[in-house]
Parts: C-alpha cells; sequence; structure tokens
C-alpha cells in the first residue's frame, strides 16, 4: 500500500484530506542536482536509456522538493525511436529528426512498438517503485499521437507545425495511417508500464491548440480515447496543451483527470469537465514572482477550484530557469492551504 497515496485518491475522485500536488517536468530542468546526473550520463538520450540512473532523477523531486508524486524520467519521443524514427537532442535547440516522415511508404516502413523495445523505461520503471518503496505514487506517461505525428513529420519543434499541418490537409490517408500506428505502439508502451509498476498515466497532447476543433476531434481526441479505454487498470489523465475549445468534448473521454493549462478559465472549466478530476493550472511564470506573489496566485488557483476534486498543478511544464525555492513555495502552499477546502 502507497504511504502517500493523495494523488491516486484524487484521481479517482475520492475524498482526501487536502489537495495533491505535482509538477509537469518536475525531473530535471530545474534542479542542480539533476545536471549533476546529466553530466554523468553524458547526454540526455544516455540518461534515458540508463534505467539506474533515470530512476535516481524521478526521485529527486520527492526528495527534494516533496512532491506528492514522482514521474518516471524519459520523454514523448521514445515512441518514435522504438518505431524506427531516431532522435536527437540538440542542447539550447531540442530534439531533432535525422529522417522525417513524408510518404505513405514511409509510414509503412515503421514498425508498431512492442513494450519491449521500450524496456529501458520499463526497468527505470522498476527500479524506481522499488527504490521508492511505496512512498508516492509513480505516474507513467506518453505523448499523445497527434503531438508524436507532428515531431514525426515536422523533424523537430517549430512555432507552427506547418508540415504536419500540410499533412492533415493534403493527405489526411497517410496521417490516419500512421496515427494508428502510433496508437497501436503507445498502447503497447502503457501497458508495460502499468505492469512494470505505474500508478497513473498522463497522455501529453502538447500541441493540441495548433488543430481546429473539427481536426482535433478527427486527428487527435478519437486516438485519445482509443488509448483511455485500452488501459483499464489505472487512472488516467490526458493533458491537452491549447485545446480550450475540446473542453465539452473532453468531459466524455474514457479518463479520470484532465489536466488545464492557464489559458482556460477555471470557472468555466468545472461546468464544461463536471465528469473530470481537474488537474492544474498556474502559470509556470507566476512561479518568477515574489514568495509573496507566488503565495497569492497560488492561493487564488485553489480558492477558483473550491470544491471541485483537484490535483493542483502548473498548466504546463516548468521553465528551466524557475528557482526551485519559489517551486517549493508553490507546494507548501498547496499542502497548507488546501487543508482549509477539504
Ligand atoms: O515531467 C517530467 O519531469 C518527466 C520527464 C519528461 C521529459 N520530457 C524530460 C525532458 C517529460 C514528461 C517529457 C515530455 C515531453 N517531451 C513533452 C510533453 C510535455 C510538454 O512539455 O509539452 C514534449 C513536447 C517533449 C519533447 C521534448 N523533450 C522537447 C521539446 C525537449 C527540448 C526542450 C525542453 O527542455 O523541454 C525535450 C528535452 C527534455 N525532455 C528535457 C527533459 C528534462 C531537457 C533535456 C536536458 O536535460 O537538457
Amino acid at each position: 500500500m502507497l504511504q502517500n497515496n493523495l494523488l491516486i485518491q484524487a484521481a479517482m475522485g475520492q475524498p482526501t484530506s487536502r489537495t495533491p500536488v505535482w509538477l509537469m517536468r518536475q525531473a530535471g530542468r530545474i534542479l542542480k542536482e539533476y545536471r549533476q546526473v546529466r553530466e554523468k550520463a553524458g547526454s540526455f538520450i544516455n540518461l534515458v536509456k540508463n534505467p539506474e540512473l533515470a530512476a535516481e532523477v524521478t526521485i529527486q523531486p520527492v526528495d527534494i522538493l516533496g512532491v506528492d508524486a514522482a514521474i518516471i524520467f524519459s520523454d514523448i519521443l521514445v515512441i518514435p525511436e522504438a518505431m524506427g524514427l531516431p532522435y536527437e537532442m540538440e542542447e539550447r535547440k531540442g530534439p531533432v529528426f535525422p529522417s522525417v516522415i513524408q510518404s505513405k511508404s514511409d509510414v509503412e516502413n515503421l514498425r508498431i512498438a512492442e513494450a519491449h523495445d521500450l524496456h529501458y523505461v520499463l526497468d527505470a520503471i522498476r527500479i524506481t517503485k522499488k527504490e521508492l518503496n511505496n512512498r508516492v505514487p509513480l505516474i507513467g506517461f506518453a505523448g499523445a499521437p497527434f503531438t508524436l505525428l507532428a515531431y514525426m513529420v515536422e523533424g523537430g519543434g517549430s512555432k507552427t507545425f506547418s508540415k504536419a499541418k500540410k499533412l492533415l490537409y493534403t493527405h489526411p490517408e497517410i496521417a490516419h495511417a500512421l496515427l494508428e500506428k502510433i496508437t497501436q505502439s503507445t498502447i503497447n508502451y502503457l501497458k508495460g508500464q502499468v505492469e512494470a509498476g505505474a500508478n497513473l498515466v498522463q497522455v501529453f497532447d502538447s500541441w493540441a491548440g495548433i488543430l481546429s476543433p473539427e481536426q482535433y476531434q478527427e486527428f487527435s481526441l478519437a486516438y485519445i480515447e482509443k488509448i483511455c479505454k485500452a488501459i483499464p487498470e489505472v487512472p488516467k489523465t490526458v493533458f491537452a496543451k491549447g485545446a480550450f475549445f475540446a473542453r465539452e468534448r473532453m468531459n466524455s473521454l474514457s479518463c479520470q483527470v484532465v489536466g488545464l493549462d492557464w489559458n482556460m478559465d477555471i470557472e468555466e472549466s468545472k461546468k464544461m469537465l463536471s465528469n473530470k478530476v481537474l488537474q492544474g493550472n498556474l502559470d509556470p511564470c507566476a512561479l518568477y514572482g515574489s514568495y509573496d506573489a507566488v503565495k497569492k496566485e497560488t492561493i487564488n488557483m485553489l480558492n477558483q477550484f473550491g470544491k471541485h476534486t483537484h490535483i493542483a498543478n502548473l498548466g504546463h511544464g516548468l521553465y528551466p530557469d524557475t528557482d526551485p525555492d519559489k517551486v517549493r513555495c508553490f507546494i507548501d502552499t498547496v499542502k497548507e492551504y488546501s487543508v482549509t477546502l477539504h
């Protein structure tokens, strides 16, 4: 049994003594302790592929920041790699794919990944579970099929992802074939994560916001729903950055938790997503403020969620130049203040 089970209880809609709190991108980015381990591994990708070291950086924020959950240290881009499309991580630039998907035959040449192909992530989960020793739950994750398609077609980050969007407009059948292969791979992978010990899984749809509402339903939500339905064993969180226009539809997804970004009005979201536990949604930039400002913003957020079952988090991942003490201030404020709402 987990000693601190607040996250899972909240995700299941059960009453808790206070609001659980964790942060997207809590592993890595802001901690000097992370940078030391990364140095030892030699590169980001080496670190992702080293289960002992990946487990170590997964647990760091639990020990150093006091969050209520760990999230396995990995990346969403391990799936394209396991399908036969490797990536590189360039310093300050982000991910780059030396080859990209352009045609029907490119999609046909991809494999459907099996859980075993990602044995290094599954080993990292097993080691993390053992070392956490049931202190807090462990979150597994994957990228949403559309967000992975965006990187696989574009070849890296982009402001517009216009190459990826061009595929949807000009060759929707190729896009669907690719999305289907990514979806099957992701299902195999997440099932493996759950078997290895993940207590909840989160699907990151980081580029949801670039699609129209109709496209979002057709090219993204339909595949997310398939994934959610295929993983009945654990609670699931869907975080679709920028998909404010899809909130009503997301209320009927087969997931328990929906993540909100900071553009999504909380009162409005509570009404549109009345079936869902809500996660989020403080602007990561709010953590640049003074301690008093961080406290005030955090309390304001907690008051707006009020009695709606809530998992406190940011509206997107932590930025690398955030002061860990401000992060601790956010976490401690949630822990102290949220008691008054329960
Ligand atoms: O949340 C966590 O702490 C767990 C680890 C995690 C990483 N990436 C580690 C990472 C998670 C959950 C991700 C997900 C991820 N990766 C997403 C979805 C979430 C989001 O932010 O929208 C996306 C879009 C990616 C792709 C990716 N990986 C990009 C664009 C970059 C470069 C820019 C950056 O730093 O985010 C990465 C690299 C990456 N992934 C780093 C880390 C700690 C930085 C690499 C380093 O150590 O320098």
